[in-house]
């Protein structure tokens, strides 16, 4: 027998696996698995084999869901929505209250079953996977029960169709429901083909507590499944998985009215300042990247150090590693499990080989590793070039690269080096420093001295290509729920532009010095065409624009970008600047009036009144709306600071040339956004008499850029930019489905915005701030 002293040189300690004889015996009962549609089981159809990672075996057979059981599920959904939707917020809290419940007393039978379908360890299912479940069934009981007082006006969507992904069943599961149903919608949820078991037996526990038939809906099946759900008529979509699906998702639901949140890749920076406590950080390392092998979408994937500890901490990173414990996902000791499917350990494989063969080091564990099933020991890469595969794409695995940087300028440039914004970790003892670039990192969550950690009552979700809306607090519930009604009005859409060589414009004398230009990096430049259109007043020509087109969106958004400063400038400084923008439209009432009646407007002087109001009205709110600290884990303060989305694009409506204008263009901007905005495309001129009040009214130059010219036209470059990141359409149904479309390159946020009485309440208020601002979740521990 080894004395104790050479049990702690080994840490050789002898198996301790989790019982598995009650799960046996459900999965052994159940044998072949329907789906859970209205408050039953069907009968299994044509079903697929559902195999433990670890080993191989087969767990069970699951139907593959077909278009006729999405129609059913649906159907159930839609017709459970009236009594639920209608029943008392503190009704429904008792159902997710008893679902909580009911999740922890069984939390022991679902961390077995999750760890045997998914291949994590048991450590991580007990104590991370389903007290989180539960805990987000708990938090959203309490929002079920406010939800009329916190969000007076607001509805539910409808009927949700959710499709979650393989790495966290349960939790995504919960992250999923518990927000739709507070909210008082309907599900049809979709979970992963490889790991369907803990939602089919979720379903069993919602039948148990007694939650009203078609409530929530389970379909089991595939990617084909999953597609129509997106197809089917629901109201909503909430997708998380990969961005190349997310962005098939984005493109299929284009002009269908369905809200969207998706939740997609990410290549997560994990940032090592000099400072840092080096065993902290090599700790959280093995959270970020070895937690779950890996597989998850916020892991720390991107180790970045400064120079003056990169040899230490790739060191101590090494010693570390090559403790890690890798095997049986059900022994209470080993720290990484199974990789979740043969298919995604091919992939990882792949990935690992070809940033080899592309001249990164691959520095691995030597472990023993099991003889069956999917396993993969962890690592990590150095000498990774920038171009290297394994720089750019999402392994999805336990393997990280490591690089160096120098400087924290240099530490950010690297860190935002990438498609997504998902998540950052930044480690340093230095709170300063680490928040400076908590705030340069574009990501929807931020750790600082931490990682991956997560809570029901915090918002969570990306920037850029790692998707748009947010799971988990009053963001996540604002996701599940309508806005407020409103009384769209019709906007005719405008005719195309009569247009002329900028000389030659017919009927108006010295067209070039009449011609309204474009207004880009605060001056006013002539269109690339070298063309410009009428613009038809009551009695004929009123004057000429400029017909922007391609080339000078493409400029405007250069411009745009230039102004960066403006993001960064505080709110009172941007307050300042929209009263002064107030003041001076106010000192050319008259003149904007007579404008707006030239072109036939109804009430022009009211129009421009409402207008400064707008401006006063933004002014105010420039260093008023403001983020929230929230009541997360202890000993964190969890900040939800509300950030511009950077360089906006903004087509107005036709019908409103100056309010319309000013009721967009000024919210985005009192956040610090940048915009390249369209003016109406019928009576541009109310937009382009700004130029002036902007120029003296301190508003730095490439903050509002102005493109006149062919609506649609204009929207689809917007659409499709890359430097874009949120866009707001006003127009018609075909456009609205084009800018969807068209958005889904870079997945920036849409916003079809409907025409309204913009003089009215409808044309103002804090959603127009919401709409224009994404929230950063950033974490700060505090203690000793
Ligand atoms: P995936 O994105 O294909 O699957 C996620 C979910 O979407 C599953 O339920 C799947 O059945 C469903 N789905 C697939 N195609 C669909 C379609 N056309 N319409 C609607 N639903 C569809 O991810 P997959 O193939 O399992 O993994 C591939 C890679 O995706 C991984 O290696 C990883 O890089 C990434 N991934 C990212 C996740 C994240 O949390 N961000 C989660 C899972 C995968």
């Amino acid at each position: 027998m080894p004395s104790v002293s050479e049990i702690l040189e080994t840490m050789d300690y002898g198996p301790a696996p989790e019982a598995t004889g009650e799960v046996a015996k459900w999965l052994f009962a159940r044998g072949a698995f329907g789906h859970y549609i209205g408050g039953r089981f069907t009968e299994a159809g044509e079903t697929f084999d559902v195999a433990n990672p670890a080993t191989g075996e087969l767990l069970a057979r699951v139907t593959q869901g077909t278009g006729a059981d999405v129609q059913a599920a649906v159907k159930a959904a839609r017709a459970a929505l009236p009594g639920w939707s209608k029943l008392p917020g503190h009704d429904r809290a008792r159902h997710l209250y008893a679902l909580a419940r009911h999740i922890q007393k069984r939390e022991r039978f679902l961390a077995v079953l999750e760890t045997l379908d998914n291949g994590k360890p048991i450590r991580e299912t007990r104590d991370i996977d389903v007290p989180l479940a539960a805990r987000h069934f708990y938090h959203h009981a309490g929002w079920a029960e406010m939800l009329e007082d916190e969000f007076p006006g607001r509805g539910p969507v409808g009927v949700c169709g959710q499709i979650i992904p393989w790495n966290f069943p349960l939790l995504m599961l919960a992250w999923k429901i518990a927000p739709a149903l507070a909210a008082g919608n309907t599900v049809v949820l979709k979970p992963a083909e490889y790991t369907p078991l803990t939602a089919l037996a979720f379903a069993e526990i919602c039948a148990e507590v007694g939650l009203p038939k078609g409530v929530v809906n389970i379909v089991t099946g595939d990617g084909a499944t999953g597609a129509a759900l997106v197809a089917a008529e629901v109201d909503k979509i909430a997708f998380t998985g990969s961005t190349e699906v997310g962005r098939a998702i984005r493109k299929a639901t284009a002009g269908s009215g369905k809200k969207l949140t998706l939740e997609l890749g990410g290549k997560s920076p994990f940032v090592v300042f000099a400072d840092a406590d080096i065993d902290g950080a090599v700790e959280g390392v093995v959270d970020a990247i070895w937690f779950n092998q890996g597989q998850v979408c916020c892991a720390g994937s991107r180790i970045l150090v400064q120079e003056g500890v990169a040899r230490e901490f790739t060191e101590r990173l090494a010693a570390r590693m090559a403790k890690l414990r890798v095997g049986d996902p059900l022994d209470k000791s080993t720290d990484m499990g199974a990789i979740v499917d043969p298919v995604q350990l091919r992939r990882i494989r792949d990935l690992v080989a070809r940033g080899e063969a592309e001249g990164a080091v691959l520095h691995q564990a030597e472990c023993r590793l099991p003889a069956k099933g999917s396993f993969f020991a962890p690592g990590f890469f150095t000498d990774v070039a920038p171009a290297n595969i394994v720089s750019e794409v999402e392994i999805f695995g336990p393997v990280a690269t490591l690089t160096t940087f120098r400087t924290p300028e240099e530490a950010v440039e690297l860190a935002n080096n990438t498609r997504y914004g998902l998540a950052a970790s930044i480690w340093s003892e230095n709170i300063n420093l680490a928040l400076d670039v908590a705030s340069r990192v574009r990501a929807g969550v931020v750790w600082v001295n931490a990682t991956n950690v997560f809570d029901a009552a915090a918002g969570f979700g990306g920037y850029r290509e790692s998707g748009f809306g947010r799971e988990g607090g009053r963001e996540g519930l604002g996701e599940y729920l309508a806005d407020a009604k409103i009384k769209a009005k019709a906007d005719p859409a405008p005719p195309p532009p009569e247009t002329a060589p900028l000389r030659e414009a017919p009927g108006v004398a010295d067209p070039i010095d009449r011609t309204a230009k474009l207004y880009v990096g605060g001056a006013q430049k002539r269109p690339d065409s070298g063309y410009s259109y009428a613009v038809r007043g009551k009695a004929g020509v009123i004057g000429l624009a400029g017909l922007g087109n391609r080339k000078d969106i493409r400029n405007a958004v250069e411009a745009a970008h230039k102004a960066a400063g403006w993001g960064k400038a505080t709110g009172h400084n941007r307050a300042q600047v929209l009263y002064y923008l107030a003041e001076n439209l106010a000192a050319r009432a008259a003149e904007f009036a007579a404008r707006l009646k030239s072109a036939g407007g109804p009430k022009p002087a009211e129009e421009v009144a409402a207008a400064i109001r707008r401006a006063f009205w933004y002014a105010a709110q420039a260093d008023k709306f403001d983020g929230a600290v929230h009541s997360t884990k202890s000993a964190h303060v969890t900040l939800a600071m509300p950030e511009p989305f950077g360089v906006m694009g903004i087509v107005c409506p036709t019908g409103a040339p100056l309010l319309g204008f000013v009721s967009l263009v000024l919210p985005a901007i009192a956040m610090g956004n940048r915009v390249v905005a369209v003016p109406s495309q019928a009576m541009p001129l109310a937009a382009t008499d700004l130029y002036q009040v902007f120029d003296t009214s301190d508003l730095p130059g490439g903050v509002v850029n102005i493109v006149t010219g062919p609506r649609d036209e204009l929207a689809r470059t917007l659409a499709a930019h890359d430097d874009v990141a949120a866009i707001w359409y006003s127009g018609d149904a075909d456009g609205t489905r084009m800018v969807e479309e068209e958005s889904a390159g870079n997945l920036k946020v849409t916003w079809s915005v409907a025409h309204r009485d913009w003089s009215g309440p409808e044309g103002q208020g804090r959603s127009f701030l919401t709409r224009a601002t994404q929230v950063k979740n950033i974490w700060v521990p505090y203690g000793e």
